[in-house]
């Protein structure tokens, strides 16, 4: 196979690189999931057991999912196959970059639904409707967005065009411009949430609750969950990671770079818990109330407290930016394919993948009103979605990542594109992505078939 490089854009610098990987890597996984699922999950032993993920497991098979980018110079079928192709190895694991590709896509029709609701939450916030809300209206306020599809897909529509745009005028001035301008801002308003609640909320609770873990609300399917976050909040497995490494100039560092961005990506996360918790337990609000801690539960916090209208709008601006620069790497993997492999322009790729996506999202819309009780196994199409994509996609995307750098690819070509760590550093992350990375993602497989039960 010939390989399709020649006009593939690259970075301008590691630091451009570093603030779209972070852009990338920080999302809606750390503002609005990350704190349910902590609270779910019962806090510090769920954060414990998260940051052991993101180190060992995640970020080895990031620097995997780089390397392979890098290597390959295209968008993910076509890198996989051409380093397959190089290393002697079958066609067939371009299956790893269609994984990818194909999920990337589902991922981002369902996260510019969800999106859509920080978009209509800032509106909210402005003509004054979650100043009003009470611990008895709130959820009624949720609902009523939830219960009309029209309201739904206009921001669901608004939120894929204002990812189309930025996707449409290309890597350097597109991605790179957006993310130099909105990472500044989503950094400066995080500190200042946090500064907030820390202040104005119960900082040594939300401390205790997220640093002090309690093993004993630790159970098998926490840990689990702890995994499938940590994928996620890091974009592995998707090709979202491999497309950003196909644009990494050579002489950045594979290795540090994932270990800033894993980094980076974490302490937002805890920033985020830092920023949501001293405010839900000041309020006395429940931690563990799911997806809509921040939508539901959260606004009751905002109407209370005092300067909660501007804190409540740039907590959701804050949630809509960085949302905006992970959507920008879902959408890139599809568009660069069909840029490079079918000569499609670029323009008219990004509109056609928005549509689909667009239109594809209108299922997850659907499935919160008019499709409620539309079922397949129990689950909407949101929540299939969802199940396809964090509990079977992901970690197959990241398995196959795995085995491809720690086994199919030849020792001294992996090591050549990480050479610029100490060959002990080397070995460490060798053995954590050809050894370690399988068999934990083998086990969360069988666990997921639920062929094994941990009891
Ligand atoms: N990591 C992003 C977040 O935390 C989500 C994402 C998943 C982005 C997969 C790209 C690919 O919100």
């Amino acid at each position: 196979m010939a390989r399709v490089s020649s006009d593939h854009e690259h970075f301008s610098s590691r630091w451009t690189f570093i603030l779209a990987a972070v852009g990338g890597a920080v999302g809606l996984g750390n503002i609005w999931k990350f704190p349910y699922e902590a609270g779910q999950g019962g806090g510090g032993a769920f954060v414990l057991v998260y940051l052991g993920f993101v180190f060992l497991i995640g970020v080895p098979v990031m620097i995997g999912e780089l390397a392979i980018g890098r290597r390959g110079q295209s968008s993910p079928p076509i890198a996989v196959a051409n380093l397959a192709f190089e290393e002697g190895r079958s066609v067939f694991w371009s299956i790893l970059g269609w994984t990818g590709v194909l999920g990337a896509f589902l991922v981002l029709s369902f996260y510019s639904v969800i999106a859509g609701w920080t978009l209509d939450y800032i509106f909210k916030t402005v003509i004054g409707v979650t100043a009003q809300v009470t611990a008895e209206t709130s959820g009624d306020v949720f609902g009523s967005l939830l219960s009309s599809w029209e309201r739904m897909a206009a921001w669901h529509f608004l939120f894929i065009a204002m990812t189309v745009f930025i996707i449409a005028r290309g890597v350097t001035s597109g991605i790179e411009q957006a993310v130099t301008y909105l990472m500044p801002a989503l950094f400066v308003l995080l500190i200042i949430l946090v500064a907030y609640a820390l202040v104005a909320g119960e900082a040594r609770q939300a401390m205790l609750f997220l640093f002090q873990p309690d093993f004993s609300k630790l159970t098998p399917n926490v840990v689990i969950q702890a995994l499938g976050q940590a994928f996620f909040s890091l974009s592995l497995g998707l090709g979202a990671v491999m497309i950003y490494g196909s644009y990494l100039p050579k002489s950045v560092s594979i290795p540090r770079s994932a270990l800033i961005i894993g980094a980076a990506d974490t302490v937002v996360a805890l920033l985020a818990g830092l920023a949501i918790f001293p405010l839900v337990f000041a309020y006395n609000l429940d931690v563990g109330s799911g997806p809509g801690l921040i939508f539901e539960t959260l606004p009751i916090a905002f109407a209370q407290m005092p300067g909660g209208s501007i804190f409540g709008f740039l907590f959701f601006t804050l949630l809509t930016v960085a949302a905006i620069t992970s959507s920008i790497s879902m959408m890139e993997p599809m568009v660069s394919y069909l840029q490079e492999r079918h000569y499609v322009k670029r323009v008219k790729a990004a509109i056609g993948v928005g549509i689909a996506a667009f239109v594809f999202g209108l299922g997850t819309v659907f499935s919160f009103n008019i499709w409620a009780d539309v079922k397949l196994f129990d689950r909407t199409f949101f929540d299939t979605l969802d199940f396809v994509t964090n509990n079977l996609l992901m970690p197959l995307g990241g398995l196959l990542v795995a085995l491809f750098v720690g086994w199919a690819m030849r020792f001294a070509s992996v090591r050549e594109e990480l050479s610029s760590v100490s060959d002990g550093f080397f070995a460490r992350i060798y053995g954590l992505l050809s050894v370690v990375c399988p068999i934990a993602l083998v086990l969360v497989f069988l666990n997921v078939a639920g062929l094994l039960s941990f009891g």
